[in-house]
C-alpha cells in the first residue's frame, strides 16, 4: 500500500506525527518510518517552554533545530507547540509575581521563540487546554497573574513576531458540541469581532474506543464558518492492554471517524498523530493499562487503524 502521506498530499491534507527529538535521533527506524509515512511533524515536547529555555534567558533549541532539519530533509510541514499552556512551563517563570512582569516575560517568550522559528512553522499552538470542561477559563498561573487577557495577547504577541504562521487555539474535550466548545465558540467569535489574530482551531482528540460525538464535523464546521481553519493536532484512541483483535478493529473504526470528519470540512487542515508507533507513545506513561493508541505497532508494523485511515482519505 501507498504511504499514508502520499494520499494527504493528494488531499492537500498535512498527515501528521508528534515526534520526540531523542527517539529520533536514538531510533534509524523511528525516523524511517516517520520520514515514509508523515508529510507533517509536530514536536512533542522540544518547543515547549521547559525545552527551550531551561534557564533564564539561556536558550536550547538543539531538538526543535533537529526536528526542523529532518523535516526540512523529508519535505514535512512543521506545527509549533506550544507558546501558552499550563504545564511544561520552567520553574523559575514562576518567580514572575506581578500582571506586570508576567506579562513581560510572556511576551518576550513568544517574540524569541516565534521569531526564531518563523518561516519553519506553518503553523502554532499559540494557547493550549485554556478552557475548562465547564465553559470558564482554567485557573492558571496565567489567568491568576495576568487575567483572562493573556489569551489575546499571546495571539497578538505571535502575530507581532510571525505574520504568516497560522495562530491556532488548541484544547481537548471540544470535539463535540457541548460546554466547553460552545465557550470557546463565543470566546472566538467575539475576540475576532475585536480583531484579535486567530486563524484556526485544534481539536486534540486524544480519545479512548468510546464513540466519538456524532456532532464532530458540524462543531469544526461552525468554526469554519467564522472564517476559521480547523485541524485535528493530537489524534490518539487508547486500548485497554493488552490490545485484542476486537479493540483494534474497534480503534480503527474511530481513527476513520474522526478523518472522514476532518475530510468533510473543507477548512480541515491536517490530520497529527500523538506518536509514530506504539513503542513510544505518551499514553502508558499518562494512562496505567492502557496502550496501543497510535498507527504503527511496537515493531512499526502499521495497525489496523492505519489501513483505515488509507481508505477514509
Ligand atoms: C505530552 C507528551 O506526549 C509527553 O511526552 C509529556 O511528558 C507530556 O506532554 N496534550 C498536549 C501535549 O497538548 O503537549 C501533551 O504531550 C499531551 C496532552
Amino acid at each position: 500500500i501507498a504511504p499514508l502521506r502520499l494520499l494527504g498530499e493528494q488531499r492537500e491534507l498535512v498527515i501528521g506525527a508528534a515526534v520526540n527529538a531523542n527517539t529520533l535521533r536514538s531510533d534509524p527506524e523511528y525516523a524511517i518510518v516517520l520520514g515514509r509515512e508523515f508529510n507533517g511533524i509536530t514536536p512533542e515536547n522540544a518547543m515547549k517552554w521547559t525545552a527551550l529555555e531551561p534557564v533564564p534567558g539561556e536558550f536550547d533549541r538543539s531538538g526543535a533545530d533537529a526536528l526542523i532539519e529532518f523535516a526540512r530533509q523529508h519535505d514535512q510541514q512543521v506545527y509549533g507547540h506550544t507558546l501558552v499552556w499550563h504545564r511544561q512551563v520552567p520553574r523559575w517563570a514562576h518567580d514572575a509575581v506581578t500582571a506586570h512582569q508576567t506579562g513581560a516575560m510572556l511576551r518576550e517568550h513568544i517574540h524569541a521563540q516565534v521569531s526564531y522559528f518563523r518561516g519553519d512553522v506553518w503553523a502554532w499552538d499559540v494557547a493550549n487546554e485554556v478552557f475548562d470542561d465547564d465553559g470558564s477559563l482554567r485557573d492558571s498561573f496565567w489567568l491568576r497573574r495576568m487575567g483572562p487577557e493573556y489569551i489575546e495577547d499571546s495571539f497578538r504577541w505571535a502575530r507581532e513576531a510571525d505574520p504568516e504562521a497560522a495562530l491556532f487555539i488548541n484544547d481537548f474535550g471540544i470535539e463535540g458540541i457541548n460546554a466547553k466548545s460552545d465557550a470557546l465558540y463565543a470566546w472566538v467569535t467575539d475576540a475576532l469581532e475585536r480583531g484579535v489574530p486567530i486563524d484556526g482551531i485544534g481539536f486534540q482528540v486524544h480519545w479512548t474506543l468510546a464513540p466519538l460525538p456524532g456532532s464532530f464535523a458540524d462543531n469544526m464546521t461552525r468554526f469554519a464558518d467564522l472564517g476559521l481553519d480547523v485541524a485535528i493536532t493530537e489524534m490518539d484512541v487508547r486500548i485497554p492492554t493488552p490490545a485484542t483483535e476486537q479493540s483494534l478493529a474497534e480503534q480503527a473504526e474511530i481513527f476513520d471517524q474522526a478523518l472522514t470528519a476532518c475530510r468533510t470540512v473543507a477548512a480541515c487542515r491536517s490530520f497529527t498523530v500523538w506518536g509514530v508507533s506504539d513503542a513510544h507513545s505518551w499514553v502508558p506513561h499518562a494512562y496505567p493499562e492502557q496502550g496501543s493508541a497510535t498507527l504503527f505497532d511496537g515493531g512499526y508494523r502499521p495497525k489496523p487503524a492505519y489501513q483505515s485511515l488509507v481508505e477514509a482519505l
